[in-house]
């Protein structure tokens, strides 16, 4: 099989896998749940599952008991993408190539579909533990859980993900420095990239240090993610991207691209993406496909 054949199979295993966790779109406040599975369901390249469910695999995992927290993270991912679009963020009205959640179901629609898919995450990652009473897990596999759902909340929240959208919103239209930049880059983008693999390899049972080893890889691969982000808002198209192009301009934003230009910033991209794939070489445990995947995000066109 071809990397391109192989990523089309794991990228439809990963949605599958998905939608066995969203909520029937039933009861009373069906509409959220709608507008919750319009945004999961639209399309996505389902990227952090399947670094999540490879870096698992690196470290010899295997079974089910990774499912809920692939299905957790896409969630998560997609609520940030629900609140990002919205008119007091970013105001994009594109997104994985269908309107944006606010666009189709309106703002306070699209406010509580994020916060829906933001904690029923945490309803879905819980489901873990179930697994491990049907199919008897023993060892540590039940502190194993609980370790990747705070991992989950961690870098979702005000010290990740939601810290870095911060920064971002408050910074917007204002210079930045390298500093700020960089952590903006590395806790939005970057923080749910972390999630994504040190959930795998905790849940493969990974020693303390190996799963250091590939936080730091992960924050790595998240920081050359968003400058190639930018590079694409940039120089994409919005059919090609399913989002708008020059949504930074039209926001003011201060980007990677905007401080060092595009050719250094592409240099950048391949830079520490190699860095990344260096250290995670250096890991006890083969896996050739998580190797391309990541290579092949230095020149991703969307
Ligand atoms: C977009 O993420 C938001 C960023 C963190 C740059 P993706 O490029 O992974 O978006 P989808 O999931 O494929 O739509
Ligand atoms: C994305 O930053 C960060 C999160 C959604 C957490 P951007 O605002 O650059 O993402 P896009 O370009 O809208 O996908
Ligand atoms: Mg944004
Ligand atoms: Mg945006
Ligand atoms: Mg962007």
């Amino acid at each position: 099989m071809s990397f391109k054949e192989e990523l089309a199979l794991h990228t439809a295993q990963a949605e599958d896998i998905l939608k066995k966790y969203l909520p029937a779109e039933e009861g009373l406040q069906k509409t959220v749940l709608e507008a919750m599975n319009y945004s999961a369901l639209a399309g996505g390249k389902r990227l952090r599952p399947i670094l999540m469910q490879e870096t698992f695999r690196l470290f010899g995992g295997e079974g089910e008991i990774i499912e809920p927290f692939m299905a957790a993270i896409e969630m998560i991912h997609t609520s940030s993408l629900v609140h990002d679009d919205l008119p007091a963020m970013d105001g994009d009205e594109y997104r994985r190539g269908k309107k944006t959640t606010w666009v189709q179901y309106g703002e306070d629609m699209a406010i509580l579909a994020g916060d829906g898919l933001m904690i029923f995450a945490f309803e879905a990652a819980s489901e873990a533990f179930a697994i491990l009473k049907r199919d008897g897990l023993g060892g540590d596999m039940a502190e194993r859980i609980g370790e990747c759902i705070r991992i989950l909340a961690n870098r979702t929240g005000i010290y990740g993900m939601i810290g870095g959208q911060t920064v971002d919103v408050e910074m917007t239209g204002k210079s930045l420095d390298e500093n700020q930049l960089y952590y903006i880059y590395a806790e939005k983008t970057g923080a749910l990239l972390q999630a994504s693999m040190t959930i795998g390899a905790v849940l493969a049972g990974a020693s303390e240090e190996d799963v250091k080893t590939v936080g730091e890889a992960a924050k790595k691969i998240g920081l050359a993610f968003q400058i190639q982000d930018d590079i694409l808002d940039l120089t994409s198209t919005t059919e090609e991207l399913g989002k708008p192009v020059g949504s930074d301009e039209k926001n003011e934003k201060t980007t990677y691209v905007t401080l060092h230009g595009l050719t250094a910033s592409a240099a950048k991209v391949k830079e520490i993406s190699e860095e990344a794939i260096s250290a995670l070489q250096e890991l006890p445990g083969e896996n050739p496909f998580l190797m391309e995947l990541v290579r092949s995000l230095i020149t991703r066109r969307k």
